[in-house]
């Protein structure tokens, strides 16, 4: 396991990522964890990641005393990255100052010493993503240069005998082409880590730890959204404890195109789940009617969900929560993020009632997206289902703008989707679309159809790509930035902003066919709009 101290970068899930990806367990916890949290997980190796301080700034955020010296006498490996590194220089006795000059963006790197964790020869360059302040002016007793930028600064130090390391760039994004390998490097060459983390021996534990919470004679619940996760979990808690499971399916009358009847098609026939269809489509409508603000919208629904799926009898209830919103649950010290900058309030962490009964397994929640696909796969959800696009849990109640009860709405909006999706599926490009979907618009519009005039409604229809770095699954990536250049009072300032999807171009002639075929077939919709907005300025979702 390498534990990641987080100190707030928007990076640091990413470096946990990447060791993954080198079959290495890696977590992120708090960058101002107790020492007694970091020694229980008894690494071989701890990595400090970046943050947005300044080691001078008033309360910024530090690893716990006496942790240098636990790491030198227990012989851990330390590798600070960017803040990582300053933390470390300062800790030490060293010397951190703001750079004489910023550095922003891609850099070439020269090494001057041949070294463990970046290999090469004196003299070698490389390019890799700088994002710095702060600059490491004088280093600690011990601590040596491997190498510098074009402007002179620190970029790579080591200490050798006490296992301090430091990198003052990010190896883990992909605009430092080579960071890749220097993490490889510095974890199999220099801190002799064992690779062997397998998605095989993640669902075995699991399995064990489920049967050992989970008594003889206990019974566990779960819901079934009919999403990727909480299906990968049911099949997960299935295998441990085969029919002491019970799911249930609700119909709320807020999903797809025969939605129901597919789900439960797969929970029966290909994954054999004991589970029970509840139809609550009266229930949820009626508490809907009349309600136009999204965010009551979903504060109704996530209300009437937990209602619904709460039985008598089960001890245990399972949810499908990932890493992601484990993390995004608990922001890093010092970040000022908190949950007061939700967006939109997404209701699988800290949405259950505070007087719950049942004990919560959560089997997933270490897990990133990606890793949950490679569960699935193993347990053989079927790779249609894995694959496909993401669906809110508000389910349709967002995508028909305002009261979800009139106008036949909800019925218009499965039938123009369906079509939509369909097509996009016949196509052949529904794989290469993060999410595709249609939006009921409140609005009518003039139209003729026949030698009739309408007066009916605008649909629109909306696909989205991740960004052309962020093509990884997970919810809350921020990989790919947008750059662009600003003068202002003469200072050329370059300005970053994350971006989470992009637009998907289709076809005109596809376009044609999707219209063509929506006006013809779904009445009550005789127009049809793009939305051609990417994320930011917009959300995936209208609501
Ligand atoms: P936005 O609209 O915030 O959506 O750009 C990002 C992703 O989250 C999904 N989404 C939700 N998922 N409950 C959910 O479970 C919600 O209330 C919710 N709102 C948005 C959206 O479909 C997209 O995949």
């Amino acid at each position: 396991l390498v534990p990641i101290l987080d100190f707030g970068s928007q990076y640091t899930h990413l470096i946990t990522r990447r060791i993954r990806s080198l079959s290495v367990f890696s977590l992120c916890i708090s960058g101002t964890s107790p020492l007694s949290t970091i020694t229980s997980l008894n690494p071989k190796v701890v990595i400090l990641s970046g943050g947005p301080h300044s080691v001078h700034a008033d309360n910024s955020p530090s690893f716990a005393d006496g942790f240098v010296e636990w790491a030198q006498s227990n012989g851990v490996f330390v590798l600070g990255i960017c803040y990582g590194l300053h933390l470390l220089v300062q800790r030490l006795g060293g010397e951190v100052r703001v750079g004489e000059k910023q550095e922003y963006g891609r850099m070439e790197i020269e090494v001057e010493k041949s070294c463990g964790i970046l290999g090469g020869k004196v003299g070698d360059r490389q390019v890799v993503w700088m994002s710095h302040g702060d600059e490491a002016a004088t280093l600690p007793n011990g601590f040596e240069v491997v190498a510098r930028s074009q402007q002179g600064a620190v970029a790579a130090v080591e200490d050798k005998y006490r296992r301090f390391f430091g990198l003052q760039y990010h190896p883990e994004v992909t605009h430092s082409p080579e960071g890749m390998e220097t993490l490889r490097s510095f974890l199999f060459e220099v801190c002799g880590v064992n690779a062997g983390w397998k998605m095989e021996d993640v669902m075995d534990e699991e399995i064990k730890v489920i049967n050992n919470m989970v008594g003889p004679d206990d019974h566990v619940i779960c819901a079934l959204s009919g999403g990727v996760d909480s299906t990968v979990a049911a099949t997960l808690v299935h295998k441990a404890i085969g029919d002491r499971l019970h799911c249930v399916f609700v119909d709320n009358g807020l999903l797809r195109y025969k939605e129901r009847e597919r789900v439960m098609e797969t929970f029966e026939r290909d994954l054999h789940l004991p589970v029970t269809c509840v139809d609550v489509t009266e229930q949820f409508l009626s508490k809907l009617k009349g309600v136009v603000d999204p965010e009551l919208k979903r504060k109704i629904i996530g209300k009437e969900f937990i209602c619904n799926n709460l039985g008598k009898k089960p001890v245990f209830f399972v949810q499908g929560t990932l890493y992601p919103d484990v993390i995004e649950s608990c922001p890093p010290p010092g970040t000022g993020r908190t949950h007061s900058h939700t967006i939109k309030s997404h209701h699988n962490v800290g949405g259950l009632p505070k007087d719950m009964k049942l004990k919560l397994i959560e089997p997933l929640k270490l897990l990133f997206k990606d890793e949950v696909l490679q569960l699935g796969r193993i347990l053989t959800v079927p790779y249609s289902f894995l694959k496909r696009h993401p669906f809110p849990g508000p389910g349709l109640a967002v995508r028909v703008l305002g009261d979800v009860t009139e106008d036949n709405a909800l019925d218009t909006l499965r039938q123009v989707d369906e079509i939509f999706i369909q097509l996009i599926k016949d196509a052949g490009i529904y794989d290469s679309i993060w999410q595709a979907f249609a939006v009921f618009l409140p609005v009518k519009s003039v139209g003729v159809q026949g030698d009739q005039r309408t007066h009916s409604h605008v649909v629109a229809l909306r696909a989205v790509t991740k960004g052309l770095i962020t093509r990884s699954y997970g919810s809350h990536d921020w990989l790919y930035l947008k750059q662009f250049k600003l003068e202002i009072l003469g200072r050329r300032l370059l300005v970053f902003y994350s971006i989470d999807s992009n637009m998907y171009y289709f076809e005109r002639e596809f376009l044609d066919d999707v219209v063509q075929k929506i006006c013809n077939n779904v009445r009550g919709v005789n127009r049809v709009a793009l939305d051609i907005t990417s994320k930011p300025p917009s959300t995936i979702e209208w609501e």
